[in-house]
């Protein structure tokens, strides 16, 4: 079988594409032929030697996030059969409570091999179906930007219909927080950095959009649409050059969901955490038990991905490329054909 893996972390043009054994699954695992894998920011740091370093084993398989079907399964196995659509979870040990560091040492295209191959090996414990009437491509966005903005969102937001939500930027986790928001009641505000993009957005259901090149001082613009307020919640995903102007743009007592370092890391004044008694709480994917409410939540709803372009296997390093210009809205996917 073919599979792509990173000899070195050194770029996108470190992704190598190699004949491979296809694995057998052994006692509780099971074979999935992949059909598709979405990208995430995270999959540039991991190709970039930018991603937890020291904890990305040379020679990696890339990528957390794919769907594809069940070819084989091991003594054992009733989790899953032949033939069942699954998607692999991103945490492969985190099946439902409290995260602990173990977990961390089971990230799929982090610390352990990930899914950029036609077959992969998961303990059974590992996968969820499908939602029915998902394609392998809209599948394959689930596992990381789906997952992290519904356990932010419904996990530790508790978010109400009638809330408030700033979504930063029209990427992966930020358009699925919109999807997921609008579809709860809530009221979304979308930054971007495009007037295009920000068309898009409010055709998903934002109420609101704001250019945050045309207005550097977005924070302001958002307590003006929100009366002086600001909103309950804040989906940050921008990191150091973001963070300080979300810690403005939330009401007093509202939480900064802090997701991302699309603009890197710094340190932060924590003077207006306190004296607005925010909560600044982090998030990392989730666990099998909130993927499978979330996917509950898909199906009674019947929401889908917003998919910006799909490429085959052999132009995965495309795919990168196209992720890496920031002109997308939404996922970027790979068919493993
Ligand atoms: N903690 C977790 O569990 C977790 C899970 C998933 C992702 N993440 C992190 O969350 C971040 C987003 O990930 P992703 O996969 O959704 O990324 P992505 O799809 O690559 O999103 C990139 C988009 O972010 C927007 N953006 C860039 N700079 C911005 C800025 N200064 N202000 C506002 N928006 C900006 C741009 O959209 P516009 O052009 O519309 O502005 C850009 O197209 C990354 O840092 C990633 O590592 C964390």
């Amino acid at each position: 079988m073919k599979a792509y893996k990173l000899p070195q972390a050194a770029g996108i043009g470190s992704l190598t594409l190699l004949e491979v054994p296809t694995p057998q699954p052994g006692r509780g695992q099971a074979l999935v032929r992949m059909r598709a894998c979405s990208l995430n920011y995270r999959d540039l740091m991991v190709a970039g030697g930018r991603y937890a370093r020291g904890s990305v084993p040379a020679g990696l398989v890339p990528l957390s996030d794919g769907a594809g079907e069940v070819a084989a399964v091991g003594a054992g196995v009733s989790r899953v059969r032949v033939g069942d659509r699954v998607a692999g979870i991103f945490m492969q040990s985190w099946l439902g409570g409290q995260i602990g560091p173990e977990d961390h040492r089971s990230a799929l295209g982090g610390a352990i091999d990930g899914v950029l191959a036609e077959y992969v090996v998961f303990d059974q414990e590992g996968l969820v179906h499908l939602p029915d009437a998902y394609a392998f491509e809209e599948g394959a966005t689930l596992p990381c930007a789906a997952l992290t903005a519904w356990h932010a969102l419904f996990h530790q937001g508790a978010l109400l219909p009638g809330h408030s939500v700033l979504v930063l930027g029209t990427g992966g986790v930020s358009i699925f927080a919109l999807q997921f928001a609008h579809a709860a009641g809530a009221r979304v505000i979308a930054t971007s950095s495009s007037p295009e993009k920000l068309d898009h957005a409010l055709a998903l259901g934002a109420t609101d959009g704001i250019d945050y090149h045309a207005t550097p001082d977005w924070q302001d613009a958002v307590l003006r649409l929100t009366g002086g307020r600001g909103v309950d919640h804040v989906i940050e995903v921008g990191g150091a050059g973001t963070l300080a102007r979300s810690l403005q743009a939330v009401r007093l007592g509202g939480t900064v969901h802090m997701i991302g370092v699309l603009t890197g890391q710094a340190e932060i004044d924590p003077m207006p955490i306190m004296r607005r008694s925010l909560t600044v709480r982090g998030v990392y994917v989730g666990s099998r038990e909130m993927f499978l409410a979330m996917n509950r939540a898909i199906a009674f709803h019947d929401l889908h991905p917003v998919i910006d372009k799909v490429f085959p296997f052999a132009e995965a390093p495309a795919a990168y490329r196209h992720l890496e210009r920031q002109a997308h809205v939404g996922k970027v996917v790979i068919r493993v054909d």
